[in-house]
């Protein structure tokens, strides 16, 4: 073990370091004492001449580190701050183009998008908890399950797999900037991670079932009805991750409200669906049953990064009404339109035939539907009048938070400040 006490004089480090001050010195020794009982540095140990130099190597550190936080200028390093301005009042808060101090979580304005923050914390799950046993017994057998429920799991997981992907990307690296708003920030921020979760229960159930990952992961690139989706949503991501981009004329913020609905309306709102009830569908028949609970997970946070985006779309119509243009509207229901559309070919493509008590026909109402209440939520009217939910399991399903036993369940236990120890 080193000593360091005879160090603690400036003699000692006084020929290589000129400048070091004596209580600089005492406090770095003090601190490399710590560190040295914590994990011993043999380099150290080489002769009085090394420990010298490296002390006097740490107390310049330590200079340069005092007189960089002296020179600190306040004002120009954050940018927009306003040394003594009034402070943040909930009138100044918006949605977009805002120009209160971004760092300021509270006063809420929008509590609807803390709640939101809280509800999402408070639906915590991980993949890991849920049990594959059942599935990988079930895909390894032959018998296990017939070629077209086989090519549903596959697409499925090969759509997700790098869906949500896309969706995180459009999240942190376009919206998350644009939209200037605290507390809808913190939700996106646990949106974000949400993403990744849901990134990683794809991985995991791929990884369970011994997929070949490559095949699946690449279905967005080679499977031309998963890759329409895939191109149709990254085309309205484009232009705004461009760290050029910035909102503030109506041009930009139509851009925005696009990026919008094409993310939150179509590919959240539309582009999950036929995938999802399919799954679904299947865990209700006892089959693949682990998958549909990751699935089910995924599907109650999916539903609130829909509400979310729903109740953002519709706060910034209300702030700008500039922007809902006839001609705007008409493209917004376009957009739409072609969402349905797209999931409409995907379920063609993965149901060639009648399978798990549905079939292509039946979705294409059922998008109809979902079409429908996307429309109708931004205040846009319905395009398929009478279109009924041939699924209304879903509904049910979609309302997890009724569930009671998830949490009374669950495997992991999570490690909550209680549970910390310190020694
Ligand atoms: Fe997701
Ligand atoms: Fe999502």
């Amino acid at each position: 073990m080193l000593n360091w006490e005879e160090y603690n004089t400036e003699e000692a480090i006084a020929p290589t370091t000129p400048k070091a001050q004596p209580e600089v010195v005492a406090e770095t020794a003090a601190q490399m004492s710590e560190v040295a009982e914590a994990a011993p540095m043999p380099n150290l140990n080489d002769g009085v001449a090394a420990d010298a130099e490296a002390v006097a190597k740490m107390a310049k550190n330590i200079d340069r580190a005092k007189s960089a936080v002296g020179q600190i200028d306040v004002a120009p390093g954050l940018e927009e701050l306003e040394m003594g301005a009034a402070r943040v009042s909930v009138d100044e808060k918006a949605m977009i183009n805002c120009r209160a101090d971004l760092n300021q979580l509270v006063p809420f304005k929008y509590d609807w998008a803390w709640q939101k923050y809280i509800d999402g914390c408070a639906n915590h799950w991980m993949p890991q908890e849920i049990n594959m046993t059942a599935d990988v017994a079930t895909w390894k057998d032959p018998e296990g399950l017939s070629d077209d429920e086989r090519r549903i799991v596959m697409r499925s997981l090969g759509y997700f797999s790098t869906a949500d992907s896309l969706v995180a990307n459009n999240l942190v690296l376009a919206i998350y900037r644009l939209i200037t708003n605290p507390e809808c920030r913190q939700y996106l921020l646990r949106q974000a991670f949400e993403e990744a979760i849901h990134t990683h229960a794809y991985q995991y159930c791929i990884e369970s079932l011994g997929m070949d990952e490559g095949e699946v992961f690449n279905m967005y690139r080679e499977v031309p009805s998963v890759a329409a989706k895939a191109t149709w949503s990254l085309s309205h991501t484009h232009s705004l991750s461009d760290p050029n981009f910035r909102t503030g004329t109506l041009e930009t913020d139509q851009e925005l409200l696009r990026n919008l609905i094409g993310f939150y309306c179509v590919t959240e709102g539309i582009f999950f669906y036929c995938g999802f009830t399919q799954i679904l569908s299947m865990g209700r028949r006892n089959k693949m049953t682990g998958v549909a609970e990751q699935f089910q997970y995924i599907l109650r946070d999916e539903s609130m990064h829909l509400n979310f985006g729903i109740d953002v779309i519709n706060q910034i119509k209300l702030e700008n009404p500039n922007l809902w243009t006839a001609e705007f509207q008409q493209e917004a229901i376009q957009m739409i339109l072609e969402g349905t559309e797209l999931e409409i070919a995907y379920a063609r493509d993965t149901m060639p035939r009648g399978v798990l008590g549905m079939n292509a026909a039946m979705m294409e109402e059922y998008l109809q539907f979902i079409s429908n209440r996307r429309l109708n939520q931004v205040g846009l009217p319905e395009q398929f009048p009478g279109a009924q939910n041939p699924f209304p399991w879903m509904s049910e399903i979609m309302d997890l938070r009724k569930e009671k036993n998830f949490f009374e369940t669950r495997v992991i236990e999570y490690q909550t400040g209680g549970a910390l120890t310190w020694d």
